[in-house]
């Protein structure tokens, strides 16, 4: 098969009847382009141009392209030139940008304004091949497409109220349950890229993709995010990290919506480790999550520390769920009861989980998750009801009566500085 390749816009390129038309200026950008089309389509068009020459011959052109690509070369206003070209065609064309500007803010608006894909240069084979895939997939609006199926997708994100009270072991087992046990697509995701410990319990060597993804969102598709994650199996996969802590990681907390709906495509279930310090990353995946796990002690910081969380839970996410794990009970990390506890919390603690230390050790020394090694544990059995309360199709009734009082204006701290000056820690 031949490609035209021309220089300018041909009085006969609008005669040829091109599945696909590209407008490219530059010989780099032009070779890739030409060699993926050539494998791709019967009849592809490589031309000289960008968004002018596009425009030009969509006029005369008499079918439109189901695909079109547009290089929108140096422009400093890309997402300009792009909506000139959206609305221009109709939705059966799908469009693809190229540019040069390397921004999570501009990608997403331009996915918002209905552009199908937007790659940076230098362009790659593979990222091409993929935009393109992702493009023909398409059948109804991208836009649409990623909402139905975000919404499908569990997006379970579990927090600790301090460090230490069980909180990645908590995400882990859950993310476990629903992958191995109960065969549900799963992605386990730590977001403590310095001091995360889920490739640990796993067993698995961390990858260097996640912070890559994170600091190039433009980057991110489903070829990325697969090359980045480390599968345990079919059923369960592990996007973690381990960085030098020396090197600072530094990203815009909206390319958390980008790696979510990446993830929430052809998933149905993904558990976020999700560390306390990072506010804009904690406020923008409590944006995104179905469902919000918060494991505490009972204690009294661990009762302070679960005020805040669950109050910046609200302010977040004031309508998602939120289960409140009670971690350690019966240990010597219990020291204030359930009950002052939930009266100063202004809610339920919804599943108290017994301190085990023989299932701990048991795990800690044969390197398994203690999913495996202690599966017929309370601490995994309890697990187990909580994944059973996350699986259920519907919010029970007493969990929603909670959360009404728990938005009770003030209830928290005021029985929070009753039960400080009443129970004194032991
Ligand atoms: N119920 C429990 N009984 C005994 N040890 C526990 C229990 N829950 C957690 N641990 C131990 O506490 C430590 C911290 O757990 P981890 O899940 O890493 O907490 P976090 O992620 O909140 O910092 C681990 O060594 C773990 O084995
Ligand atoms: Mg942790």
């Amino acid at each position: 098969m031949s490609i035209a390749e021309q220089t300018s816009l041909p009085e006969t390129a609008s005669n040829v009847n091109a599945d696909c038309v590209a407008f490219v200026n530059d010989g780099q950008t032009h070779n890739v382009v030409a060699g993926v089309l050539g494998d791709m389509f019967t009849t592809p068009l490589v031309l000289d141009g960008g968004t002018k020459e596009s425009l030009q011959y969509l006029m005369e052109v008499m079918t439109p392209p189901r695909i079109m690509i547009v290089d929108l070369g140096e422009s400093n206003a890309p997402l300009a030139a792009m909506l000139s070209l959206t609305t221009a065609f109709t939705d059966e064309t799908k469009l693809i940008g190229i540019g040069t500007v390397n921004d999570v803010g501009l990608y997403r608006e331009l996915i918002g304004a209905g552009v199908s894909d937007y790659l940076v240069k230098p362009v790659t084979e593979k990222a091409l091949t993929a935009a393109i895939t992702r493009a023909q997939q398409a059948a109804q609006p991208i836009q649409e497409a990623h909402q139905a199926d975000t919404q499908e997708t569990k997006r379970i994100a579990v927090i600790g109220s301090r460090g230490g009270v069980g909180a990645s072991t908590v995400a882990v087992s859950l993310a476990w349950i629903f992958g191995e046990e109960r065969k549900k697509k799963t992605v386990l995701l730590d977001l403590d890229l310095e001091f995360g410990t889920v490739a640990l319990a796993l067993d698995l060597e961390p990858t260097r993709g996640l912070r890559e993804a994170l600091e190039t969102p433009a980057r991110i598709d489903s070829l990325f995010i697969s090359s980045a994650m480390a599968k345990v199996s079919d059923h369960l996969s592990v996007l973690a990290t381990e960085e030098t802590l020396r090197l600072e990681t530094n990203f815009d907390p909206s390319a958390i919506d980008v790696l979510f709906e990446a993830l929430s495509r052809g998933n149905e279930c993904v558990v976020i480790d999700l560390p306390r310090p990072a506010f804009a990353v904690r406020e923008r995946v409590l944006q995104q999550a179905t469902d919000v796990i918060l494991v505490t002690e009972l204690t009294l910081a661990g009762l302070r520390d679960s005020i805040r969380i669950l109050s910046s839970v609200d302010e977040a996410a004031p309508n998602v769920p939120v289960t409140v794990i009670a971690n350690r009970s019966g240990g010597s990390h219990e020291a204030v009861k359930k009950a002052e506890f939930q009266k100063a919390l202004g809610r339920k603690v919804d599943f108290l989980m017994p301190e085990d230390s023989k299932a701990f050790t048991k795990a800690a020394n044969s390197g398994k998750p203690l999913v495996v090694s202690a599966k017929t544990s309370k601490a995994v059995k309890l697990i187990r009801q909580v994944a059973d309360k996350l699986g259920a199709e519907e919010e029970p009734k007493a969990q929603a009566k909670t959360k009404a009082k728990a938005k009770a204006p003030g209830a928290a701290k005021k029985t929070l500085s009753f039960s400080l000056f009443k129970k004194k820690p032991k």
